[in-house]
């Protein structure tokens, strides 16, 4: 599964591949990147080894650029959800602003929606996230709600809190966006 970058002078196409146990060095390292750890939960090895093995997940290596090197990845939950609401967990990347967390984002609408029949896509993303936030609203997503002060600051923001903004896209709003051309084919 690909997609362009939308952006001239981007690193090429973004691929999504199946995350391997053998790929989890990679997904720690990037995960805790200073530059990621302040807008990210980090998981413990043995919760991304589930990830990668229970079917409610998937779990995928984002590879992007000259010779599709990795270049992060991305958690999806609640793909067998009764309620059809398919949650975003995570998505990190090593290089930023270079247009591939917005091609990640519409390779994961599309899958979402076409391949496992969401009627609800949904994120959760700390307000002080404000690139994330951004990207989200420009890709159709629509905030639900706020739940106050639900997760503590690290690092040399500690001893205060942030709070969550709780979006999602519905399948309807999807079908219309995908009308008006804003979506993958
Ligand atoms: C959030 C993340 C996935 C976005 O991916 P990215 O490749 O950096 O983002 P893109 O280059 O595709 O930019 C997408 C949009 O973000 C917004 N944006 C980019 N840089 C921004 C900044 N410094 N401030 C505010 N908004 C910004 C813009 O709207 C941009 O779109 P545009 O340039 O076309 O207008 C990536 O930065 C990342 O991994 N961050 C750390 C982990 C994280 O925050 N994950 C998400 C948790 S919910």
């Amino acid at each position: 599964m690909s997609e362009p970058v939308p952006r001239p002078g981007g690193v090429g196409r973004v691929h999504l591949r199946p995350t391997l146990l053998s790929d989890l060095d990679f997904v720690l390292t990037v995960e805790s990147d200073p530059h990621n750890l302040p807008f990210i939960t980090p998981w413990e090895r043995t919760q991304h080894e589930g990830a990668v093995r229970f079917p409610d997940f998937r779990h995928f290596i984002v590879e992007a650029g000259a010779g599709y090197a990795a270049s992060g990845f991305v958690i999806l939950q609640g793909c067998r959800n009764p309620h059809r609401s398919v949650e975003l967990k995570r998505l990190v990347l090593q290089h930023h602003g270079q247009g591939q967390g917005r091609a990640c984002v519409r390779l994961l609408k599309r899958m979402a929606f076409r391949d496992l029949h969401a009627h609800r896509f949904w994120l959760d993303v700390k307000v002080l996230n404000q690139r994330a936030l951004a990207l989200y609203a420009s890709e159709g997503f629509v905030e639900e709600g706020r739940l106050r002060e639900s997760v503590r600051l690290s690092g040399s923001l500690a001893d205060g809190y942030d709070s969550l903004v709780v979006m999602s896209l519905l399948d309807r709003e999807y079908l219309a966006r995908q009308a008006l051309g804003l979506e993958l084919a």
